[in-house]
């Protein structure tokens, strides 16, 4: 990976120069807090032994030589020398010589409208149970698209905790471990009537919203009740090309939502509608007319663009060439990305029925089995 590399700034900084490319600059303080030995790391877990307190704030480097890939060296603090892993300092290298963009996406990640309705991530239930290449590259799928679906299931009520079960675990809610949608006489929610429902992120008044969304189908006899997705990444990426000031609006400023629609349940929260990092990495949407509170956080002269970029969002979600829509069969569902991806619903008549079952599985559990299972094979 480097052809050479050479200890510069009285030994603060490694500096390793690579075949092709820009030169990478490491610190002293940074190489040696990221050591990979006995003394700083368990050798079962891996996890970091020492604080920061434990090395010199005046660490440098003694020495550094470069020896078939690796680089060893010696610090001003220890007699020993540590040896890096050239291709993992390449991979772990922050010495970028480009600046990030205002809004970006993880690159992980790939946004998408409508046209991904010919393509979206879906398996079959029992291929995914028992084929570790099919579950795989479906994770692969949902992560990169924060959708994907599945077909053949069994028609049994409870069954898609079989589908969370296979990458992770459920989040147990004022709704239950599952709850049911269907139409009900008395709902505690718009969610358990026939009608239609707008392109919405699930329960953002709660904190930490859920992350991630199965909903498994039991019945669609009935006219309508077709399910629809949108990328909320993109409409808002769509809204920072058309609206910058906008889009920094709904960043910048919380809104607020709430639920109150059931007896001892009174939850209220304070969020962005979209969310990013301080470093513009944007990582979740929240967003539901249902559940929107008064908001009280813009100030007078920002409301009138607040609600502007809201309304433009909203255009965004309901736009058709933004949505992959499909009508669930009987043992198929739906999994999503809570913080990303938005679902909908066409309202549905009396005549049949419709039910489906809804759960929220943490989507860490998802990023640890994926990148467990990834792992695994990139090493056989
Ligand atoms: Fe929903």
């Amino acid at each position: 990976m480097f052809t050479s590399i050479t200890v510069e700034n009285e030994g603060d900084v490694l500096v390793c120069r690579p075949a092709t490319g820009q030169p990478m600059r490491f610190h002293a303080m940074w190489l040696r807090d990221n050591a990979n030995d006995e003394a700083t790391r368990s050798s079962q877990n891996g996890q970091r032994l020492i604080t920061l307190a434990d090395i010199p704030s005046d660490i440098a480097i003694q020495s550094a030589s470069l020896e078939d890939g690796s680089i060893a060296i010696r610090f001003t603090d220890r007699d020993e020398t540590v040896s890096y892993d050239g291709d993992w300092l390449a991979t772990h290298c922050y010495d970028r010589q480009d600046p990030r963009p205002d809004l970006w996406i993880a690159e992980e990640s790939e946004t998408w409208d409508q046209s991904l309705g010919n393509s979206l991530p879906s398996a079959d239930f029992t291929s995914l149970h028992e084929d570790s290449d099919t579950l795989l590259t479906w994770l692969q799928g949902l992560n990169r698209h924060g959708v994907a679906k599945v077909t053949g299931g069994p028609v049994q009520s409870g069954a898609l905790m079989d589908v969370a079960a296979l990458f992770g675990y459920v989040r147990e809610t004022n709704y239950g471990k599952w709850f049911e949608v269907r139409t009900e006489v008395n709902p505690v929610n718009l969610a358990y009537t026939g009608l239609g429902l707008q392109g919405h992120t699930d329960n953002p008044y709660r904190d930490p919203t859920p992350t991630m969304q199965i909903l498994y189908c039991l019945e669609n006899s009935a006219e309508g009740g077709d399910s629809i997705v949108v990328d909320g990444f993109r409409c808002a990426e769509k809204l920072h090309q058309e609206n910058p000031e906008g889009f920094d609006l709904l960043r910048k400023y919380c809104a607020r939502f709430s639920y109150e629609g059931s007896s001892g349940v009174a939850l209220h929260s304070r969020r962005p509608m979209l969310e990013c990092t301080p470093d513009g990495e944007l990582v979740a949407v929240r967003f539901n007319n249902r559940s929107a509170a008064a908001f009280t956080d813009i100030p007078f002269d920002d409301m009138d663009g607040f609600y502007k970029a809201y309304r433009r969002f909203g255009e965004l979600v309901e736009d058709p060439a933004m949505q992959v829509s499909f009508k669930l069969e009987p043992g198929e569902c739906f999994i999503l990305d809570n913080t990303r991806v938005l679902h909908a619903r066409t309202g549905y008549s009396g005549d049949g029925t419709r039910w489906l079952q809804g759960c929220y599985p943490d989507r860490d559990g998802m990023k640890s089995t994926l990148a467990a299972m990834s792992s695994a094979r990139a090493a056989s």
